[in-house]
């Protein structure tokens, strides 16, 4: 179905809680800017929201809730967690919490890491769809990867054409910038991201300094750009065509049948939004047979092939 704007009545925002659960991509208006929302719990939907954007890397994303309630069972709330969350939500102040390992969110939300970003939107057509779809909605920026931010429907449509099944069109955004982001999950708050909620505002309510990620020397700016970030405790070995039998595999399409200590296939059928779904659980697993190294075999390069080799070359860089 191609991608198409629909004003956001009830009709429409009832269509696209409909869609979401099914597995669909939907666009819809916050009060910062317009997300690109799924299903936060499937993973293959997550993997298209990638593909539609065209990012050539794994950023994590931003898990879009009701309110508290449906947050504490994704992330961990510290009090001063709490406290920002009564102050600022709904609205545009995104938190960066420890992950609990209950949650039924994609790990391809968090690209792999054992944080989560979550926030409540402060806008009526967003959290109607959120009431509606009654599941967490990741969701980044509606736009290609390196454009500005859509702040209207039209603008997402020239951006993402037929990628979001549906748009929904509530006019222009009031924020146009977009949340802010603060990790908690550290011993103190790091800003992340500069945004829609002042820092000055967030520092009065929880009486304390906030530092900038960059401050912190190697902190966070950008976890997917820290290239031995997420590295499993195996070494990686790309492009790899034959293995040794004490070596772990991690397969793509057509496997030779070696003898190997354990193996995943991403998708045995090559298809890379299956292999993109499965790509951060299938490496912790390997990780956890015990194998000094992980042959992985060729994967493609287009479409959200790039993302996925970009996540395999820095696991596989020399750690620092
Ligand atoms: O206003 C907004 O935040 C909009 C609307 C749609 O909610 N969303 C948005 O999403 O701007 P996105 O994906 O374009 O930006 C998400 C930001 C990125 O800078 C990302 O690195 C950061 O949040 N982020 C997400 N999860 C993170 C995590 N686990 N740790 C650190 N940073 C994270
Ligand atoms: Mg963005």
């Amino acid at each position: 179905m191609p991608g198409r704007i629909v004003p956001a009545n009830d009709a429409w925002i009832a269509e696209a809680a409909q869609m979401i659960r099914a597995g669909a991509l939907v666009a819809f208006p916050t009060e910062t800017v317009y997300g690109l929302g799924s299903d936060a719990a499937n993973g293959e939907a997550v993997a298209r929201i990638f593909e539609a954007k065209g990012r050539p890397s794994f950023n994590p994303l931003i898990v879009h809730v009701a309110g508290l309630e449906q947050a504490v069972i994704i992330g961990s709330f510290s009090a001063t967690a709490r406290r920002l969350t009564e102050a600022f939500w709904p609205g545009p102040l995104t938190l960066v919490v420890p992950r609990l390992e209950t949650t039924d969110v994609s790990d391809l939300v968090s690209a792999g890491l054992p944080t989560v970003a979550i926030r409540a939107p402060d806008h009526p057509i967003a959290r109607e769809l959120l009431k509606q779809a009654n599941r967490p909605i990741a969701a980044p920026s509606a736009n290609r990867s390196g454009h500005v931010s859509a702040t209207r429907a039209e603008h997402v449509a020239a951006d993402l054409g037929d990628n979001a099944t549906l748009i929904l069109n509530g006019g222009p955004t009031a924020h146009g910038l977009e949340s802010t982001v603060l990790s908690l999950v550290g011993d103190t708050p790091v800003l992340l991201r500069p945004g829609a909620v002042s820092i000055e505002t967030i520092e009065q309510v929880i009486g304390e300094k906030i530092a900038r990620a960059n401050e912190k020397g190697e902190h966070l700016t950008s976890p997917g750009q820290l290239r031995s970030h997420y590295a499993p405790h195996s070494k990686l070995r790309l492009n790899a065509t034959t293995w040794k039998s004490d070596e772990a595999v991690l397969g793509f399409g057509k496997v030779a049948k070696h003898p190997c200590r354990a193996s995943i296939n991403l998708s045995p059928s090559g298809d890379l939004i299956e292999a993109a779904a499965n790509l951060f659980a299938a490496l912790r697993a390997l990780d956890e047979s015990g194998a000094d190294t992980i042959a992985v075999t060729p994967i493609p390069t287009a479409g959200l092939g790039e993302a996925i080799n970009d996540r395999l070359e820095r696991a596989a860089a020399p750690r620092d």
